[in-house]
């Protein structure tokens, strides 16, 4: 279905190159799968492409394709690049796919995360001559149109999308003759001296007609620094030709920021989160520091919740209004309820209901759900558990693989012993039971409604309902005991 291109337009096909390693990366995990906000690269890249209203999507993959095939499968059909032999050769692989298509065909990395559908748009209007051009020689796609191009008397076979650096380093230059016309496209370490002073910049994003692309491909050579098939030297092939190309100046450049190293990755990171925090913000959020809000892109936040300095909130949590989160929390795949407190604390993986406090300093992991109204203050560890409404866990408990019922209360250093060294075992605390402070519940066990547990106790058998379990040492008292001890000292 075509979304973003104009009906006029002729089909367009997709191929976004992924196979590569990421060698600058200095990971296991292939560049395309690195996250910023929480997203692989190669998603926010297919997201774009899916928006400009392609026909049809191929991904290439290879290094680490095992991790890569699941993000890429749902948005269209995978190619493998057995070895990766360069870009070149990377499309080249789609050819069993588009040898048969007859309309262009969009390349681009799947490295590039900020490009937006609106400049591949401009890219694909540009290419087929259907956005206003004057003179010149570049064609502007970003809009508005405000450059100036010479119009060739042939069609247009393939257009690079551009972009002029103030620093250009580590991207391929656009090499121009004196008449201002693309000659070819130099790689970094190709490149002399007078190229690496050109500012202008390959993006790597590029449309072709699909016929003769395949059969230009298939003739380049490895003759540059990386002994690699460079898909930019396509350009020059075509040149050499007499082929008419084109350039697109992209208007913003920072869209077509390539991600090739882990500080690259960074200052993607930092727009994309920035650009989050204020759409939270713009959503009626209110963040006291946005600059030590980390915030994913899947994170949803009701108004008038209110985000505390040096808070992080991953994957994708829901977040109800009229809350207050942090400072200094930690959350991750978290269904929170409206007007609950979370301060200092850690959160995984859990659910949290309306109007329930966590904090200062708990640790809730994965598998734990409160209903509403929980407590669960200072210095508690929860996992796997399930508390019902009212309870409180107010102090220095641990509590793993329990069932807790409604208006429990839970005393300080209250631990349930789930593991025996071999097996984790469950805990139930029935409604409205009373666990003295520093009991130890001994599981499998099971605690009755409305029963009482003696301080210090530590529970091994069941307890049943309204009785009071306790299970320690009698008082004994031995009266001046302290003052004979004195009187010992003195005659030493
Ligand atoms: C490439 C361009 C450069 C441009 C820059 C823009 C080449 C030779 N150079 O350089 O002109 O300025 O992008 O960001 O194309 N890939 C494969 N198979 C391979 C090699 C790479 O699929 O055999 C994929 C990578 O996974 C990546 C993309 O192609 O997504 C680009 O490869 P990369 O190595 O990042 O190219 P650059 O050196 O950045
Ligand atoms: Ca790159």
């Amino acid at each position: 279905m075509q979304l973003g291109l104009k009906p006029e337009i002729k089909p367009v096909a997709a191929v976004i190159l992924a196979a590569g390693k990421g060698t600058r990366m200095h990971s296991k995990l292939p560049k395309v799968m690195h996250k910023v906000c929480g997203r692989p690269l190669l998603t926010y890249v297919l997201e774009a492409v899916k928006k400009a209203g392609v026909e049809k999507i191929v991904v290439v993959v290879g290094f680490g394709a095992e991790q890569v095939v699941p993000v890429a499968k749902t948005y269209g059909e995978i190619i493998y690049q057995e070895q990766q032999l360069g870009t070149a050769h990377a499309l080249l692989q789609t050819e069993k796919v588009l040898a048969e298509f007859s309309g262009d065909i969009l390349v681009l990395g799947g490295d590039t995360p900020l490009i937006t559908s609106t400049t591949l748009v401009r890219l694909i209007e540009t290419h087929q001559g259907q956005l206003p051009v004057t003179n010149g020689q570049e064609r502007v796609c970003s809009f508005p149109v405000v450059s100036h191009f010479s119009p060739s008397p042939a069609k247009t076979v393939a257009t690079v999308l551009t972009a002029k650096l103030a620093e250009p380093a580590g991207y391929g230059r656009i090499i121009r003759n004196s008449a201002q016309q693309v000659v070819k496209i130099i790689e970094q370490k190709d490149a002399s001296p007078a190229e690496l002073a050109v500012q202008e910049i390959n993006s790597g994003i590029y449309c072709f007609v699909a016929g003769g692309l395949f059969e230009t491909l298939a003739g380049l050579t490895v003759e540059n620094a990386a002994q690699e098939y460079y898909l930019p030297d396509v350009i020059e092939a075509y040149v050499r030709q007499g082929l008419p190309v084109a350039t697109c100046l992209a208007e913003n450049e920072k869209e077509i920021q390539g991600i090739n190293d882990r500080g690259q990755l960074a200052a993607v990171e930092e727009i994309v989160r920035q650009r989050v925090r204020n759409e939270i913000m713009l959503s009626g959020v209110t963040i006291l520091d946005p600059p030590s809000a980390f915030i994913d892109l899947e994170v949803k936040i009701e108004p008038d919740t209110v985000i505390y300095p040096f808070t992080i909130i991953e994957g994708a949590c829901r977040i109800g209004a009229n809350c207050i989160i942090g400072p200094g929390t930690r959350l991750k795949s978290v269904q929170v309820g409206d007007n609950v407190v979370i301060s200092n604390s850690v959160v995984m993986e859990s659910t949290i209901g309306d109007s329930c406090t966590i904090g200062p300093f708990a640790y809730l992991r994965p598998g734990t759900r409160l209903a509403r109204k929980v407590k669960v203050g200072d210095f508690v560890e929860v996992k796997q558990s399930v508390i019902e409404e009212g309870s409180k866990i107010p102090h220095l408990s641990y509590v793993g693989d329990t069932h807790i019922g409604q208006e429990v209360n839970v005393g300080a250093g209250t631990i349930t012993c789930n593991y025996d060294g071999q097996k984790k075992w469950l805990t139930v605390i029935e409604d409205k039971v009373f666990i003295g402070s520093n009991t130890n519940l001994v599981a499998p066990v099971r605690i009755g409604a409305g029963a009482f547990i003696g301080a210090g106790s530590t529970i091994t058998k069941n307890v049943p309902p309204a009785a009071l379990g306790i299970a320690r040492g009698g008082q004994r008292n031995i009266v001046n005991w302290t003052k004979k001890k004195k009187q010992i000292k003195e005659e030493d």
